[in-house]
């Protein structure tokens, strides 16, 4: 069997790399699409939903498969350094390639608003983070002047590269289901995600991979839910992290996917995005981070709508792809305070096994 070296080597006749690109990877890509029966259940005996688990990706999000093109070519480029601003994953990844491929990395994040795993993640690999008393849209401005007056290359996601290679992903579900799927949901939050799947979608129908196309269903937190009500938010609130801006740098492509697919871009509610974060990890054994149980939260209130009523019990199976953007180790805080805490009793067994009522 061929060994799997990452996405580049891959997917390399999809992407902007030659024999000449210096390839850093950390074998990124090449993860799970995961049945979800019960999700699946909920929606009807003709439904079959689809779990593309992002967070088993090197550095635990989908980001990596984007940093791995834009990485190799900032050093095909001749770049030392990368810039770049995040609410966390995007910072974990730009630290753990530029580790691999020896560049400097500079990090700019928003205060107080990175999950504690995202951090350790940034600092560990070495990265220089700078916090800044603001939130991510200001941080995201900072950079993209500081790339423009110095040598520094920007690799969030308004750098193409992101963008080529995060399509990966698109590929992977059509190669693993032998067609596209009926609809595909994820978060939107600085909208590189959205853009880069139906990119990667229209490629694949393109060169005939695919027969149809996949209608997008976009999600936004509620709180920062810019797309939405169709104006940049000034102060984005949500306790999904990942996802908290207000005014997104590919929100005109995202619309685009939305439209070209016929597809919607909602906002889901805090609430609802925990109750699919605990019925993600508690019926379905899938831990993920809260921003990526906005993909599972938005087809559940779709589904709670009506939204799918006149595709029920026909003889049509209708797949749905869920992107879970990120794993759920990269935020514990959530994980802890979300659930009841665990009950310290005395060493005994006996009192073990009473208070385990087994
Ligand atoms: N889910 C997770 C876990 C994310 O980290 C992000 C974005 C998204 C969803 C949304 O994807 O921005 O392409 O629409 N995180 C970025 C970051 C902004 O800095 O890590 P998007």
């Amino acid at each position: 069997m061929k060994r799997y070296n990452g996405v580049i080597e891959r997917y390399r006749k999809y992407l902007p790399v030659s024999s000449k690109t210096p390839v850093v990877s950390l074998h990124e890509g090449n993860t799970p699409l995961i049945f979800a029966p019960k999700i699946s259940g909920a929606l009807g005996s003709n439904f079959k939903v689809y779990l593309k688990y992002e967070g088993l990706n090197p550095t635990g999000s989908f980001k990596d498969r984007g940093m791995t093109v834009a990485i190799s070519k900032a050093k095909e480029q001749g770049a030392r350094a990368v810039i770049c601003a995040s609410t966390g994953n995007t910072s974990a990844s730009a630290a753990a390639f530029s580790a691999k491929g020896n560049l400097k990395c500079l990090v700019v994040i928003p205060e107080g608003a990175i999950a504690l795993g995202k951090l350790a993640q940034a600092l560990i690999h070495n990265a220089r983070v700078i916090a800044i008393r603001g939130n991510f849209d200001q941080a995201l401005k900072i950079v993209l002047e500081i790339s423009q007056n110095y040598p520094v290359k920007l690799v969030n996601s308004i750098n193409p590269f992101r963008i080529e290679g995060q399509k990966t992903a698109s590929f992977e579900i059509c190669d693993y289901l032998g067609r596209a799927p009926d609809f595909h949901c994820l978060p939107v939050g600085n909208a590189g995600n959205i853009t880069a799947y139906w990119k990667g979608y229209k490629e694949y129908y393109c060169h005939r991979k695919i027969k149809q196309l996949p209608k997008m269903l976009g999600f936004q937190a509620k709180g920062s839910a810019p797309i939405v009500k169709g104006y940049a938010i000034k102060n984005p609130k949500t306790i999904a992290t990942a996802i908290k801006i207000g005014n997104p740098a590919s929100w005109k492509q995202a619309v685009s996917a939305r439209d070209e697919s016929k597809g919607l871009i909602k906002a889901v509610s805090d609430a609802q995005i925990l109750s699919a974060y605990k019925f993600l990890s508690q019926k379905e054994g899938v831990f993920v981070e809260p921003a990526s149980a906005a993909s599972i939260a938005g087809l559940f209130m779709l589904e709670s709508e009506g939204f799918f009523s006149n595709l029920k019990n026909k003889r049509k199976e209708i797949v749905i792809v869920c992107t879970l953007t990120g794993h759920g180790l990269k935020d514990p805080q959530i994980a802890i305070k979300s659930i009841k805490h665990p009950p310290v009793v005395e060493a005994s067994t006996s009192t073990v096994v009473k208070t385990a009522r087994i």
